[in-house]
């Protein structure tokens, strides 16, 4: 049975990228002959809809129904819910009801560990599951690095973004110590990047110097791109909206270093990503 990895993209910053790297990202892996799952894990439900469910809050069975069905310990069906989509991608979608879970959480037994419960009894149907995580570092964040194996955090070159990593950083270091020791950061994948100015070249420098040498960052750099936009708000993938563009290009060279990553692993078991 192939190893599924789970990869939660997370980032408390909002709009640093989290849905469109979750979503290229994914059709990316799909694209290659993977068996991905989404997981959209925010209220927002930005990723259900840039799949194309327009509806979300009409949907009849979403990530909410998945957690109180676990949180209840009630029977169910893993799959169901689980939307299947053009490319071998498919989707698990949220709506508006998962604030009433974040809420319910508080009181609930083993609150960190309900979508890792869920994630456990689906992971061997999918080569790659990606979390697209909320901009919080609330219990359903925690609950999405509980159940990782890995992070990947996009950020955007701003001074402020570099200043929330380091919150990020330390919430991530104390999930692998107390939930999760399996937990490793991927990396950081800097995102809508305007490269002209002298002022993101400087960030950019001062993220790679400042981080570099304890944490991956991607080579590659997606850069600001109004069909990355399009993509979203039409439904569509970078792949499917702009296929030999430089957005898809760069997504294509992340992917290129993302399975990159993965084969040093199956190579050597012992790696630890930095
Ligand atoms: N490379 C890019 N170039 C231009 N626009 C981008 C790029 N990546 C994302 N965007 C746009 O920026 C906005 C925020 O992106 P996205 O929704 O992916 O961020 P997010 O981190 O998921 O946000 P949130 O924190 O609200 O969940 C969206 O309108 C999206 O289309
Ligand atoms: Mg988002």
């Amino acid at each position: 049975m192939p190893e599924c990895i789970v990869r939660a993209i997370s980032n408390q910053k909002g709009g640093v990228g989290k849905t469109t790297i979750c979503q290229n990202l994914g059709a990316g892996l799909a694209k290659q002959g993977k068996k991905v799952l989404l997981i959209d894990f925010d209220v927002q439900a930005n990723l259900t809809q840039s799949m194309g469910c327009q509806m979300p809050d009409e949907l009849p069975f979403t990530v909410s129904d998945v957690m109180r069905k676990i949180i209840e310990d009630e029977e169910f069906d893993p799959m169901s819910g689980i939307i299947d989509k053009s490319g071998g991608l498919a989707l698990l979608p949220s709506n508006i009801q998962l604030s009433g879970i974040e809420n319910s959480l508080v009181h609930v037994m083993n609150r960190e560990r309900i979508l890792k419960t869920y994630i456990d009894k689906v992971r061997s149907s999918y080569d790659t599951i990606l979390i697209d995580c909320m901009p919080s570092l609330g219990m359903l964040t925690i609950n999405a690095l509980t159940a990782a194996d890995r992070v990947i955090i996009p950020i955007q070159a701003h001074f402020l973004s570099v200043k929330g990593l380091e919150l990020l950083l330390r919430t991530v270091s104390k999930v692998k110590k107390q939930l999760n020791p399996d937990l490793n950061i991927e990396g950081i994948v800097l995102n809508m990047l305007d490269r002209r100015s002298n002022f993101t070249r400087d960030i950019i420098q001062l993220i790679r110097e400042h981080f570099g040498s304890n944490l991956k960052v991607f080579q590659t750099e997606i850069p600001m791109s109004v069909r990355a936009i399009e993509a979203g708000a039409e439904g569509k993938s970078i792949f499917e909206h702009d296929p030999n563009g430089k957005t898809a290009q760069a997504f294509d060279a992340l992917i290129r270093e993302v399975t990159k990553n993965e084969r040093q692993r199956k190579e050597n078991k012992d790696i630890q990503l930095r």
